[in-house]
């Protein structure tokens, strides 16, 4: 296995310049701006805040109009803060302090957890790897693994330091298996369709998987050069994020990113791709990023609700379809939609970088022409 440069170990190593891998594109570098700033305006749009409080309440109207409020926010956003969502604050606690202590280990301790992208064991430690010619890299590492069915999961590959990380997680992600359903319940009933309807079309109990990412985000020396998570959107049906109450979040939204605030005891909750795809985009899966800063480290701990990679074959569900709005997804199973999401991007790359490559040419060109005509005026 090749060894790779933790962004914890470099950033604890004193660096006052960060390495030029870390470093955005200069045409992204316009729009990132001190995190702590953007936190407080209170001007332009905002993520909105949606109460599940009467998610399932047995009075029709309060329900529906519980209901019609995530729909908006789906529709509008494909992002929300869920408050009264039923998860135990406690357990989400218990879930946030056992995740921090993993990562307080020594990055020695956590390399024993290590994940192998090369030989596909994909749960684990990690980094991102260099995928591309420029090698971009992003200030994160995180931890990897699937939670949820039980008979999925590998418990040998989590960490058994704390000792509490096993049950809290488990017990948090059963909660969640929970929510999911309330939210594809009301989701389909958003849409007009059976409540059953979208987490069927999803796996359903059986096959829908819950994978947990925590992100670790070093406090990084140049906050202004760097992401810590690139612009994109979230291949699930759904994502279910914690975080340590230190803003990060970027959402791209009416042509500008926008910065999450920090609601107590929420779950930021994003659509991902396959509902945007089943729903045939009326529900949004939203562009958005993850900004770095230079005081405090950042965790945030997603849960992906993913269908499973070959089974199904996603496209938009057939009462989405019709003359006045056709199909605007081709079918596809997860696993080629994430090829497909890939390729395009390497395709994006291999555009940006020749665009950079001809740029480089033409400031030498320039470059010489000015030299040639300094010399001239040597000359004369
Ligand atoms: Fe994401």
């Amino acid at each position: 296995m090749v060894a790779v440069e933790r962004v914890e170990s470099l950033a604890n190593s004193g660096i006052i310049s960060i390495p030029k891998e870390y470093i955005r594109p200069k045409e992204e570098l316009e729009s990132i701006n001190d995190v702590f700033l953007e936190e407080k305006k209170e001007d332009g749009p905002q993520v909105p805040t949606i109460d599940l409080q009467d998610i399932e309440s047995e009075d029709q109207i309060i329900r529906e109009k519980c209901i019609e409020e995530l729909k908006k926010a789906a529709l509008d956003w494909g992002v929300m803060h869920l408050i009264n969502h039923g998860i135990p604050v406690e357990l989400m606690e218990r879930v946030k302090k056992t995740g921090e202590e993993f990562f307080g280990l020594d990055v020695e301790e956590k390399e024993k957890y290590a994940n192998d992208q090369a030989t596909g064991k994909i749960q684990g430690y990690g980094s991102k790897l260099a995928n591309n010619a420029s090698g971009q890299l992003e200030w994160e590492d995180y931890f990897f693994h699937l939670v949820y069915p039980e008979d999925k999961r590998d418990l040998s590959l989590w960490p058994k330091t704390p000792t509490d990380y096993i049950e809290a997680t488990s017990e948090y992600a059963k909660c969640l298996r929970l929510l999911a359903t309330k939210v594809f319940k009301a989701l389909s009933i958003g849409l007009g369709l059976e409540p059953d309807r979208l987490e069927k079309e999803v796996g359903g109990l059986e096959e829908l998987l819950l994978q947990m990412k925590i992100n670790y985000y070093p406090k990084c020396p140049q906050p202004e050069l760097a992401l810590g998570v690139e612009a994109h959107t979230d291949v699930s049906a759904l994502t279910f994020i914690l975080h340590n109450m230190v803003p990060g979040l970027q959402l791209f939204y009416g042509g500008k990113w926008i910065t999450a605030k920090c609601v107590p005891d929420s779950i930021v909750m994003h659509i991902g791709d396959t509902l945007e795809i089943l729903s045939n985009g009326k529900y949004k899966s939203i562009l958005h990023r993850g900004l770095v800063n230079k005081e405090k480290v950042r965790i945030s701990w997603a849960v992906f609700c993913e269908p499973p990679k070959e089974k199904i074959v996603l496209k938009p569900l057939p009462e989405m379809v019709s003359v006045e709005s056709p199909a605007k997804f081709p079918p596809r199973t997860f696993a080629q939609h994430l090829a497909h999401k890939l390729f395009r991007k390497e395709q994006e790359e291999l555009v940006s970088e020749k665009k950079e490559q001809e740029e480089l040419v033409t400031e030498k060109k320039e470059q010489e022409v000015l030299v040639t005509e300094k010399k001239d005026q040597v000359c004369v």
